[in-house]
């Protein structure tokens, strides 16, 4: 068998693994069963799924994750055990570790923290017997309110490509593949399963593909999720322009498109237009549509050309062998919960945004007593929900049917604060919490909104929170907000609070980051991987498209911003949103100086240095964003665009020299006609600072027309 031999090139082990096989073994390996299949595979007729196969599914899936595809002893071909997602392994009968959500570490500007995460749960999925995880979220929060933005990273392609790059590059350096989803414009909840998404070919180069681009290009995931919406009138998951063109041909992308579980719509079709495998059947009412009686007979008919077939299988086997699934394979061991929290403390740390801090409130400093109010926090931190939803360590705890995750803040603050006086309140009464907060030094209002796949959240606060907090500042003006968010909110409040944490969905040690944050132990260094509209009228849509209609109503949706997405809309609109894309503060200052940049080739180079000169260490966030002279000529969806961007650590007064590269389609714009990308000649200004609204440093740069092709194929 020497494609069992590792020393050989993936490429060859495919395709000797490929030739080996019988039809009824290729099929085997492009259909893939859902957790519920243990239970209803029975009732689905043996023409379709043989019986001896549910045998073999029933007896080899991982119960309780998200699914199975059965591999091939015979050959030494592993099953393919697949859980979900980005922030840890999701199994209902097994706990596991939870990040803090993908949307909070791609907050700390710095990759290390989502590798680093990626390493974590793909421990422990491979600890838990899963080799494939359904992880790399990486649609764009071109919606503001969609359910899911916590579980992507944000509106930036650049910040989202690399984030997500490292996050994959991670997990599968334990041997496992990582899928990279959902492919793609799959930007809202609302009629996920039904929306036809119309986009124009340069608006998705520019934007949502790129991000997609960028983090393949960077991470190599054995697999990717096509979505469940149709983009241009085609299905994700049967979309010859997105599966066939963009990413296998002009990407080069080796390894297999799988379906999100329930997208797939034809066989032919959808066999034809670039799905390899569909995965998550279970039940005798869904449609089996790769399953062998479909398939065998549109391989018969000639609908579906052999050597699709052959492709299809040798792309589930090139992934199978070049992310080491075959020569590792995946079983049950010990996990060291204790370290495995500790990092996703650490990252929650790292991703924190301080939005306010008015007179310096925080750091907390000899405050006696403080009044802890609402947002269960002396229950746990909240966390969002859908196929990213972990079971936690520990428990997880329900409040109105919202999972927390059991680290509450109130009882990581008395451990910072032992000699305080730390009350709480659940905020419900307003008079009882104001009367608290009025006794206090310091009152912290912990404010919740929850998440969830499948809905859209308002940007409104749900419940009393707003009076809330309106209440408790009136009583006390020393009043800090601690937000727990899946992603932006409305803060009618801004003006009467000094200051404002950003927790996002802070993971499995939540409490201790935002306590150790609150108290100066750690100093906040995230910064906002989205904007935070001021209000409805800023959206490039007011109303979501297709909202309150039943799930499966055919609706279509213009998205006619294009690639202005987040603050690029806001800035080509002259809005001024409540807080900026790349926003954060620290305890400490920096100053960026000798800002210089050159081309170099079709790129820029770009080098300046960063200094500490506050009186404590920290990490600065400096982010480069690029504006051609004149953006419309320059056929740029919005005046500026994020170019590049770096972390460091600094102790105080030590100063760091930082160089940095902004790839040329960051500076070009797509042209679909032949296919290229096309940097317009002219003058392009290079903007330095730590926000995309506090840009003090500029220099100018002169570039020259440039036209390559979009593929890396031809
Ligand atoms: C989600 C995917 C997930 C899959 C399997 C789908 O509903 O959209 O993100 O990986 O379920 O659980």
């Amino acid at each position: 068998m020497p494609w069992l031999n590792s020393e050989l090139a993936p490429e060859t082990r495919a395709k000797a693994a490929l030739a080996a096989m019988t039809l009824d073994e290729k099929l085997r390996l492009i259909f893939g069963y859902s957790d519920q299949a243990l239970t209803e595979l029975a009732k689905v007729p043996d023409e379709i799924v043989a019986p001896d196969l549910k045998r073999y599914v029933v007896s080899h899936q991982v119960k309780g994750s998200a699914g199975f595809v059965p591999g091939v002893p015979r050959l030494g071909i592993p099953d393919q055990t697949q859980t979900d997602a980005s922030m840890g392994v999701r199994n209902s009968f097994i706990p596991s570790t939870a990040l803090p959500s993908s949307l909070a570490t791609a907050a700390s500007f710095d990759p290390e923290v989502p590798r680093a995460g990626g390493v974590m749960i793909g421990a422990e999925a491979r600890a838990t017997r899963h080799n494939t995880m359904l992880a790399g979220g990486i649609n764009l929060a071109r919606e503001p309110r969609s359910g899911r933005n916590f579980e992507y990273a944000g509106e930036d392609p650049l910040l989202a490509g690399i984030m997500v790059g490292a996050l994959i590059n991670g997990i599968q350096s334990n041997h496992i593949i990582s899928t990279i989803k959902h492919f793609a414009v799959n930007d809202q909840e609302t009629l996920r399963t039904s929306l036809d998404v119309t986009i124009s070919a340069a608006a998705m180069r520019q934007s949502d593909l790129l991000a997609f681009e960028l983090a393949i290009e960077k991470s190599s995931p054995g697999s990717v999720m096509c979505s469940y919406n149709l983009i241009n009138g085609r299905w994700g998951c049967e979309n010859d322009y997105l599966l066939n063109k963009v990413l296998k041909h002009d990407w080069g992308y080796k390894g297999f498109v799988m379906s999100d579980w329930g997208a797939v719509h034809s066989t032919v079709d959808a066999a034809n237009d670039g799905l390899d495998q569909f995965t998550g059947f279970c039940c005798k009412d869904d449609k089996p549509w790769f399953a062998p009686p479909a398939m065998k007979a549109a391989l018969q008919s000639g609908a579906i050309p052999r050597n699709r077939l052959d492709d299809m299988v040798e792309r589930i086997l090139w992934a199978m062998f070049a992310k080491g699934v075959v020569d590792h394979p995946v079983q049950v061991s010990p996990i060291d919960y204790a370290a495995n929290a500790a990092l996703s403390q650490k990252a929650a740390e790292e991703s924190l945004v301080l939005l306010k801090n008015d007179g310096d409130l925080l750091p907390l400093r000899g405050v006696k007593s403080i009044a802890v109010l609402g947002g269960s926090a002396d229950k746990g931190v909240l966390a969002g929900a859908g196929s990213s939803d972990v079971t936690p360590v520990g428990g997880a705890v329900t409040i109105d049917n919202h999972t927390y995750l059991p680290s509450p803040p109130v009882d990581a603050l008395k451990r910072e604060l032992p000699k305080a006086k730390i009350a709480f309140d659940p905020g419900s009464d307003l008079a009882a919490a104001a009367s608290l907060a009025a006794q206090s030094d310091v009152a912290i209002v912990f404010v919740t909104r929850h998440n969830s796949e499948g809905s859209e959240a308002s940007l409104e606060m749900v419940g009393n929170q707003d009076a809330l907090v309106a209440a408790v500042a009136k009583a006390n003006p020393r009043t800090i907000v601690v937000a727990e968010t899946g992603g932006a909110i409305y803060m009618p409040w801004i003006d009467e609070v000094p200051a404002i944490l950003e927790a996002f969905y802070p993971g499995i040690r939540g409490g201790p980051a935002i306590a150790r944050i609150l108290t100066g132990k750690v100093n906040p260094s995230g910064h906002l991987p989205i904007s935070f509209p001021a209000s409805a009228d800023q959206l490039a849509r007011p109303d979501i498209a297709g909202l309150g209609k039943p799930d499966g109503t055919p609706e279509e949706v213009l998205y006619d911003e294009g690639a202005a997405i987040g603050y690029k809309w806001y800035d080509l609109k002259g809005y001024k949103p409540l807080f900026w894309f790349g926003h954060g503060l620290s305890y400490t200052n920096f100053e960026l100086s000798n800002l210089a940049a050159q081309p170099d080739g079709k790129a820029i180079r770009v080098s300046f240095a960063m200094r500490n000169v506050g009186k404590r260490q920290g990490k600065g966030v400096a982010q480069v964003y690029v504006a051609p002279a004149d953006w419309k000529k320059a056929g740029w969806e919005a005046p500026k665009r994020l170019g590049a961007f770096a972390k460091a650590n600094l102790k105080p007064g030590q100063i760091k020299s930082i160089e940095l590269t902004i790839d040329p389609r960051l500076l070009a714009t797509y042209e679909a006609a032949g296919n290229n990308w096309h940097i317009r000649a002219g003058e392009y200004r290079l903007m330095l600072g730590e926000a995309s609204d506090d840009l003090l440093k500029s220099v100018a740069v002169t570039l020259t027309d440039a036209v390559w092709s979009a593929s890396t194929t031809n």
